[in-house]
């Protein structure tokens, strides 16, 4: 076991890659805080944690909120006693806009959840990972912070943020025993693809459907992100820190 001993909290873990990543972390033996702003999906990947044996404990969160980001912590140390591996995954995307044609009141948004949210998951985390003797941090990019999507400003601009993010913290936090990486995701099959796909197509998009704009012409799957996730939480990626990792299938 991988996670043997160790508490992770994932937050947008009620669906997608973040649900993916707190079976296989708590797989791996981990106690998981799934936190997610849908109370219910949260709820429901802790059950499914605990109908195959393992510990969990379902915790509703805006991440946008420092409010809640505290009281997430605060939560899963009251129940599981410490906090080693905190995976901030949460995000939104906005429809395909021009930016001239941009909200901006959306802009604000996707900006508060995507990146500030990172920034506090960071943040309020530290103290509990020093307690704890160290720890991971894994935060969650896109490859749209590197190449720029036409349609997405707030999202791209978000993404290209939380590599920063990524790098200053990892920088910031190696003297406590913390790494600090990032996953940058090319296409997946998740529920936010599937709303993309159907606001694009109108159609609805299968596990199977081709990718174009991936050389391996396919997306992949949420459990191929979560591998990588599991490999930044765990002691085989001990020496890998402030380092973006692109999963992207060669896009
Ligand atoms: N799916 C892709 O193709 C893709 C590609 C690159 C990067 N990403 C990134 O990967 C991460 C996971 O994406 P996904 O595709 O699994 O998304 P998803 O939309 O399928 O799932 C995201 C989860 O986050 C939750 N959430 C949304 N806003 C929240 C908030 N303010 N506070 C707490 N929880 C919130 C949702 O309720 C949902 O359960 C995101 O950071 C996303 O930007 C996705």
């Amino acid at each position: 076991m991988k996670l043997a001993n160790k508490v992770a909290l994932i937050t947008g873990a009620g669906a997608g890659m973040g649900l993916a990543a707190a079976l296989m972390f708590a797989g791996e033996g981990a106690a998981v805080a799934a936190v997610d702003i849908n109370q219910s999906s949260a709820a429901e990947t802790a059950s499914r944690i605990a109908a195959r044996g393992g510990r969990a404990a379902g915790i509703r969160a805006d991440v946008s909120m420092a409010a809640d980001i505290k009281e997430m912590f605060a939560r899963t140390v009251k129940e599981f006693g410490r906090l080693d591996i905190v995976y901030n995954n949460a995000a939104i995307i906005e429809e395909q806009t021009q930016l001239s044609e941009f909200d901006d009141d959306d802009f604000d948004r996707v900006i508060a959840v995507n990146l500030r949210g990172v920034y506090l998951g960071m943040k309020y985390a530290l103290p509990h990972l020093i307690a704890a003797g160290g720890g991971s941090i894994i935060n969650t990019g896109s490859i749209a912070g590197f190449t720029s999507f036409r349609g997405t400003p707030a999202y791209t601009a978000a993404k290209a943020g939380v590599v920063a993010l990524t790098k200053v913290a990892g920088l910031q936090w190696a003297k406590y025993n913390i790494r600090v990486n990032a996953i940058c995701p090319g296409p997946v099959f998740t529920p936010m693809a599937e709303g993309i796909h159907r606001r694009m197509t109108g159609r609805q998009l299968r596990p199977n459907s081709k990718m174009p704009m991936s050389a391996s012409g396919r997306m992949a799957m949420p459990e191929e992100i979560a591998r990588v996730a599991l490999f930044l939480a765990s002691d085989d990626s001990s020496y890998i820190n402030a380092t973006p990792i692109t999963v992207d299938g060669g896009c």
